[in-house]
């Protein structure tokens, strides 16, 4: 007793002991798999078409129109940026077909891949964020309910118990970005930031449960993505924004506070990861540092190809960061910048395709996949998929 009441004594424990953990896996490697499909769950980020499923087509969501999808697909497919998202190009670069959404497309093919992550999507539930005062309309398809629809799916994505295990074990497993709407909803609800890192906690538990749950199904690999850099996003630069030069980035122009918090979640996060990752060494669980890997383009948006201070968006109306709570891009704002890839931001929330594409570069190819990616067991003709300009550029780093 007296020893855990010595709070410093403690704290120095807690210390050492979450330094070994973090010290022991980051070292921890990766084995070289060859993927045979791919599993998401998640929010807006890696939504390609699930809000849109789950819509009453007399009440479309903004992203049903036009000019969202214009470039690549040049038609709306319910994904939340002009183009293709993060998770489009990981399922170009192992050569497997783009993940079909799981909601409202009945008879597509989900042998080698199935998407549940619904725009809008939280880690915690709805009923549990409305207790706290947090109130949201677009989903309650949250984690755990996306959790629950693979499990109930499975007898139509596998044959038998045995193929079933198979099949996620040969997986990769994309676990969010999500946690991401839990706080963006309080922060829109004029909650105070330490309201908010309440909640840190809580969705941090919900990701980790959910991986021990696929982990005892037999999944083998998960790409968990951390927070944004939100300091930099065009809805929050516009819902903070203040006179105060002293708390934006001087380089960057993004809300230094606002890029804390994200900070803070992608550590907590990262500890949890490495706490799986010791009880789990068979599994290979992977950070994705989305934090960094974007945040490199604001600080040399020009050596990317990415316009200076690329901190408006490409699809708005107006204003210092050209966006406006409430007005929608593709049913308010119709319009759109003529060259999104010179663009980071697309409708004020969500990224361009050119943004999302270098941060799955940088995912796959390294250094933001944390421990990286080994693809020395695939084709060399994979191997180098995605060696562009952009790796190049990179290289003289
Ligand atoms: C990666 O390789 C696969 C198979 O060779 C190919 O289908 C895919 O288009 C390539 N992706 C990229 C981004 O080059
Ligand atoms: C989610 O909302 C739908 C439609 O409003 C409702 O039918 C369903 O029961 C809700 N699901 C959960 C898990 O709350
Ligand atoms: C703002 O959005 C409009 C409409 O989408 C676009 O035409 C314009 O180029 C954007 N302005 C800036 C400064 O990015």
């Amino acid at each position: 007793m007296a020893f855990c009441d010595s709070p410093l004594l403690m704290k120095l424990l807690i210390f050492i002991v979450l330094s070994i953990v973090f010290v022991t896996t980051v070292s921890s490697e990766t084995q070289c798999r060859n993927f045979k499909s791919i599993i998401s769950f998640g929010d807006s980020i890696a939504d390609t078409g699930n809000l849109l499923g789950l819509s009453d087509p007399n009440d479309l969501p903004h992203v049903a129109f036009l000019p969202y999808g214009e470039t690549f697909f040049h038609h709306p497919t319910g994904r939340f940026s002009d183009g293709r998202l993060i998770i489009d190009f990981i399922a170009e670069f192992l050569g497997l077909p783009l993940v079909p959404p799981f909601y409202g497309s009945q008879n597509a093919n989900f042998d080698k891949g199935v998407n549940f992550a619904v725009g809008g999507a939280t880690a915690l539930e709805q009923s549990f964020l409305e207790e706290r005062g947090i109130h949201f309309v677009y989903t309650n398809v949250s984690l755990s309910v996306q959790l629950k629809s693979f499990k109930d799916s499975l007898p139509n994505l596998c044959d038998s118990p045995s193929d079933c295990r198979d099949m996620i074990e040969n997986a990769l497993i994309l676990m969010g970005e999500i946690g991401g709407n839990d706080y963006n909803y309080g922060f829109f609800l004029g909650k105070n930031i330490e309201e908010i890192k309440e909640l840190v906690p809580l969705v941090i538990t919900k990701i980790s449960s959910a991986i021990t749950e696929l982990i005892g199904m037999g999944g083998r690999t998960f790409l968990v993505p951390g927070e944004f850099p939100i300091g930099c996003s065009v809805a929050y630069l516009t819902l903070y924004q203040t006179s105060n030069m002293e708390e934006y980035d001087s380089l960057t122009g993004c809300l230094k506070w606002l890029n804390k918090f994200g900070e803070y979640h992608s550590e907590k996060l990262q500890v949890e990861l490495n706490r799986l990752q010791k009880l789990y060494p068979h599994v290979n669980i992977i950070y994705a540092d989305y934090y960094n890997a974007l945040l490199r383009i604001f600080h040399e948006p020009a050596k990317f190809g990415f316009m200076n201070r690329p901190l408006s968006s490409c699809c708005g109306n107006g204003g210092p960061y050209n966006y406006t709570f409430g007005r929608k891009c593709g049913t308010d704002v119709i319009e759109c910048c003529s060259d999104p890839s010179k663009y980071v931001a697309w409708d004020g929330v969500h990224l361009t395709e050119a943004a999302y594409r270098f941060m799955a570069e940088g995912i796959l190819k390294g250094p933001y996949a944390i421990p990286p990616f080994d693809w020395s067991c695939l084709s060399s003709e994979i191997q180098n998929n995605g060696s562009s300009d952009i790796d190049n550029s990179l290289m003289d780093n």
